[in-house]
This record gives structure tokens, sequence and C-alpha cells, in this order.
């Protein structure tokens, strides 16, 4: 089991959405939490609110597509807290876009937040972890880094990649008999505002989940020590249906509805 209490948890992209239930729910059980998001606003606005009820929060505002200013502001973290316990690797944005509307510079920015911010975490506060022994990294992944969906090429490509992050931090982790954590999340759509204007073909097996309900799953699996947590559960299927011939697989995804899901995305405005 992971304790929360006494733990000092650092969340990126904490500003808003799950992020925001995540920083909330942590702060309740006496986690020491640290926001890192690009919006400073927002980012104060969670702090107080987590002070007002008792909790313990500090933030940084941090350009998460900017590897110079991950570096810096993880040095200022290191000089003001003494470590980071659980890293929280959530901040994600997502271009919602046909391959070919994409610019360089969209695509670049999401592997930059979305893929490239999560390794430069990883390097600046997990050799801490290795010392001491102990830690737990999360990585917020998708389903759609379980399986590519039109009009998100960019998104789950950069999700596949942290996916594959994850299972290979893990294995180096178990084969070198270091005790750090980790635990990987896929959710399907969740209703922050990200990927407003989404589509599910069957809500009853593929909702669209609740903002606090995902947060309150996600602090569930870090406690639990759960390496990997799909929701809703039929998302453990994706790996199955793997095994299918690639034709069969397409048309499953279809019949779910996967691919019209996008056809009125209208994101964050
Ligand atoms: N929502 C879903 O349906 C869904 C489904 C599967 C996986 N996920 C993943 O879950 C994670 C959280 O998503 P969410 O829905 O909670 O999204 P969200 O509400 O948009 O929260 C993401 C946070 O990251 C911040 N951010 C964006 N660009 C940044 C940058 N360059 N530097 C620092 N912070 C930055 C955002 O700030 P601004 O608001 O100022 O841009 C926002 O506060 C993401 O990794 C997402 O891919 C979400």
């Amino acid at each position: 089991m992971t304790q929360l209490k006494g733990k000092n948890v650092l969340i990126t992209g904490g500003a808003s959405g799950i992020g925001k239930e995540m920083a909330i729910l942590i702060a309740r059980e006496g986690g020491r939490i640290v926001i890192w998001d690009i919006n400073r606003e927002s980012m104060q606005e969670v702090v107080s609110e987590i002070k007002k009820a008792g909790g313990a929060a500090t933030f940084y505002q941090c350009d998460l597509s900017l590897r110079e200013n991950i570096h810096e502001t993880a040095s200022m973290v290191k000089q003001e807290h003494e470590t980071v316990d659980i890293l929280i690797n959530n901040a994600g944005i997502v271009s919602g876009k046909p391959f070919f509307e994409l610019s360089d510079e969209q695509i670049e920015k999401t592997f930059a937040i979305n893929t490239l911010a999560y390794f430069w975490t990883v390097k600046a506060f997990v050799p801490d972890m290795i010392k001491q022994n102990s830690g737990h990294i999360v990585t917020i992944s998708s389903a759609g880094g379980l399986i590519g969906v039109n009009r998100l090429s960019d998104y789950c490509a950069s999700k596949f990649a942290v996916f594959g992050l994850d299972e290979s931090l893990r294995m180096e982790f178990k084969s070198r008999g270091i005790n750090i954590k980790t635990t990987v999340v896929c959710p399907f759509y969740v209703n922050t505002g990200m990927f407003e204007g989404v589509k599910t073909r069957f809500p009853a097996i593929l909702p669209i989940m609740d903002k606090s309900e995902a947060a309150k799953k996600i602090v569930n699996a870090i406690k639990r020590d759960k390496p990997r947590l799909f929701m809703p559960p039929i998302v453990y299927t994706v790996p199955l249906l793997r095994c299918l011939p690639v034709p069969v697989f397409d048309r499953v995804a279809d019949f779910l509805g996967i691919n019209k899901s996008m056809d009125e995305f209208k994101g964050r405005k």
C-alpha cells in the first residue's frame, strides 16, 4: 500500500480537470501537494481551496512544453521541498484534427507536453527515489494509448509512447531490484472539457466518465499500488481484442463507435 499522509506529491497539469480533482483528494488524505501547470490563476485557486480545507499545497508555474523550464522548475522544487515521493505525470493536450490538418508545430507540441515532459520529470525526480529506494510514478496515458483513433493520430501516438515508458520503467526497476512503484492509467473520455463534444455510442459500457469519479479511481489505484488502471472496465478487453485479425479488430472498434467519437469534437475553447 502507498500511504498518502505526509508524502510530497507532484501533479503536473493540476490546475484543472482530473489533476485538480486528484490534488484535492490526495490533500484530504494528508498528502502535501505540489502543482505544476501553465495556468497561474487556476493553480492559485486550487491551492487556496486545499489550504482552506486544512491541507498543504503549493504551486509552480511551468510550461511543460519546454525542457529547460521543466529542469529549472525541478531545481526550485528540490530546493524548497526535501523530495518528491509521488510523481503524477498528468498534464496533456489534444489537437483533435485529421492528420493532414495538423501543423508540424502542433504535432511537436503534443509530443512535448504529452510525452517528452513525462521523460524530463522522471529524469529530474526519480534519481532521488532510487537513492531512497522508494517512490511512486503515475503515468496518465489514455484508452487512446491502447488503440489508434480516427482524428487522434498525434494524441494516440503520444499516449502509446508514455504507456511504453511506464512499462519499460517498471521492468527496469524490477530487474535492478529498485522499490519504486508505477501506475499507468488509461481512461476512456472524461468530462473535463478537454474532449468537449465527443460522443459515445454505448454509454452503458463506454460512459463518458465524471472527472471526480475518475480521480477517485486513480487515487485508489495509487494507494493500492495497482500497476495498471483502465477505465471503464471494458477498456481491459482492448489488448485481448488485438489477438483478432486486424479487419475484425477494426470492425469491433467501428461497431463500438470509436472512430466516430470525435466527429463533433470541439475541445476546450
Ligand atoms: N479528459 C479526457 O477525456 C481524458 C481521457 C483520457 C486521458 N486523459 C488524460 O488525462 C490527463 C488530464 O486531462 P484533463 O482531461 O484533466 O485535461 P485538462 O482539464 O485540460 O487538464 C490538463 C491541464 O494541463 C495543463 N497544461 C496544458 N498545457 C500545459 C503546458 N504546456 N504546461 C503546463 N501545463 C499545461 C492545462 O492548462 P490549461 O487549461 O491552461 O491549458 C490543464 O490545467 C491528460 O494527460 C489527458 O490526456 C483525459
